[in-house]
C-alpha cells in the first residue's frame, strides 16, 4: 500500500517535472502560433525570470500597453518610441512572430486628439488627419517587423450597433474603413485585424461580422478577426465558443484568441465585502485549481478542433502575478502562478496538445 503511494507520488511528480521542461510552441499544430502580451519589465529584461519563461514557451508576443496611442502619441507633436522600440526588438531578436495593438480605440487615447481648436470637439477632417498621421508614422516605424496590427479595437456594442466612440462620433461609421486603409498603405506586407470581446453573444458577433463584410466589400485589406478571449469558468459555454469560431470563420478570415484569460472572481460593485469581492486572498482552494485546469483543457479543445480556422493564441499576460485582472485582488486566471511555477492548467493544456489527434 505505502509501496504502491510512494509510486503514485513519484509519478505525480515526473509527470509534473516533465511537464515543466515542456515548451507550448512545440506542442502547437502547424500554423498555429501560441504567444503573450508582455509588459515593460519583461521586454527590458528586469524581470528575467519572466523574459526565461516567454522565451522558452511562446514564438509570438503582443504588448499589453506599449503600442496604445497615448504611449506612442502624447501629444499632437510629439511621439515616444523608446519602450515600443524595445518591445518590437524583443521579439525580433528571438525571432517571434511580433504583433501591434491598437492603433485605433476608444481607451488609452489622449483627449486632445479629440479637441478641436476653439475647445469644441474636433472635426471630421481633423480627426481622420491626426488617424492618419499617427497610423502612417506608427505602423511605418516598425514595417517589416510588426507582423500583423490590431487595427480598430472594441468598435461594436453588445447590440451589434457601432459603439458611439469619440472616433466615430466625430468621423462617421466609415472611420473603421478609413483605418484599414492608412494602415494599409503604411505597411502593405503587414496583416491587418480587427480584434473585439463578447464575440459569443449572437448580437454583438452579428455586429462584428456585419463590419468585416462591410470592409470586404471596399476592397479593404483585413486578415483576421481577433476575439479576446476574456472568459470565465462557466462562461461562454464550450459549444458557444464553438458556434462562434465557425461563424467568424465563415466570413473567410483567420480567427485569432488574441486575450486569453480565465477569470476566477465575482462581479462585485465597489465597496463589496471583502469575503465577496476577493474569495481566494488566502490562496485558490484545489478545486477551483481543478476547475481551472479542467477549462484550459476544454477550450484548447475547441482551439485544436477548429485548426483550419485559428491562428493563434494568445495570452493576456504571462503568470498570475502580471495579469491585469489583478486589480487589488488576487486573481488566479494564467497556466503559471505568482512564483511563475506552472499550474495544474499548465498541464492540462500540455497533455490535450500532446493527445491532439
Ligand atoms: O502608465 C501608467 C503609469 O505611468 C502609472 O504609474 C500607473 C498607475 O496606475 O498607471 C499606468 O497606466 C496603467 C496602464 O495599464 C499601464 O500599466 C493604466 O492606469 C491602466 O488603466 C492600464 O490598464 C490596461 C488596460 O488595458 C487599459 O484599458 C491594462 O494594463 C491592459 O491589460 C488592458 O488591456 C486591454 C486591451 O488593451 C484591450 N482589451 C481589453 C484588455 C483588458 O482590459
Amino acid at each position: 500500500m505505502m509501496k504502491s503511494l510512494i509510486a503514485i507520488v513519484g509519478f505525480g511528480l515526473l509527470v509534473a517535472a516533465a511537464h515543466q521542461d515542456v515548451a507550448l510552441k512545440d506542442l502547437m499544430p502547424k500554423g498555429m502560433v501560441i504567444g503573450v502580451a508582455i509588459n515593460q519589465r519583461q521586454f527590458e529584461g528586469t524581470d528575467s525570470a519572466a523574459v526565461d519563461l516567454i522565451t522558452k514557451q511562446f514564438n509570438q508576443i503582443s504588448p499589453e500597453n506599449v503600442l496604445k496611442f497615448q504611449p506612442t502619441q502624447p501629444a499632437a507633436d510629439r511621439y515616444t518610441f523608446d519602450a515600443a522600440d524595445k518591445y518590437v526588438q524583443f521579439g525580433v531578436d528571438r525571432h517571434m512572430q511580433v504583433v501591434g495593438h491598437t492603433l485605433v480605440w476608444h481607451s488609452q487615447t489622449g483627449a486632445w486628439v479629440f479637441e478641436g481648436a476653439d475647445g469644441k470637439p474636433a472635426d471630421r477632417d481633423t480627426l481622420l488627419l491626426r488617424m492618419r498621421d499617427h497610423i502612417r508614422t506608427v505602423v511605418g516605424r516598425y514595417k517589416g517587423k510588426i507582423h500583423g496590427w490590431d487595427v480598430v479595437n472594441e468598435a461594436i456594442d453588445e447590440d451589434g450597433s457601432m459603439r458611439k466612440s469619440p472616433w466615430q462620433v466625430g468621423i462617421g461609421d466609415d472611420y473603421i474603413a478609413k483605418a484599414f486603409e492608412f494602415a494599409h498603405d503604411a505597411d502593405p506586407d503587414a496583416e491587418l485585424y480587427y480584434n473585439d470581446f463578447n464575440l459569443e453573444k449572437p448580437a454583438k458577433r452579428a455586429g462584428v461580422i456585419k463590419l468585416v463584410q462591410d470592409l470586404k466589400a471596399r476592397k479593404l485589406r483585413i486578415d483576421g478577426i481577433g476575439n479576446q478571449a476574456h472568459w470565465r469558468l462557466d462562461t461562454p459555454t464550450i459549444d458557444e465558443i464553438d458556434r462562434t469560431v465557425v461563424e467568424l470563420h465563415g466570413t473567410g478570415l483567420k480567427v485569432m484568441y488574441t486575450e486569453l484569460d480565465i477569470n476566477l472572481l465575482p462581479n462585485t460593485p465597489r465597496g463589496a465585502d471583502p469575503s465577496v469581492a476577493n474569495p481566494y486572498a488566502n490562496g485558490l482552494p484545489d478545486e477551483i485549481q481543478q476547475q481551472l485546469a479542467r477549462r484550459y483543457a476544454d477550450v484548447f479543445g475547441v482551439f485544436l478542433k477548429h485548426r483550419d480556422a485559428v491562428t493563434r493564441v494568445t495570452f493576456w499576460g504571462l503568470s498570475d502575478a502580471d495579469s491585469w485582472l489583478n486589480r487589488g485582488r488576487m486573481n488566479f486566471p494564467l497556466l503559471w502562478d505568482r512564483q511563475r511555477q506552472p499550474k495544474p492548467a499548465f498541464n492540462a493544456v500540455v497533455d490535450v496538445l500532446r493527445n491532439r489527434k
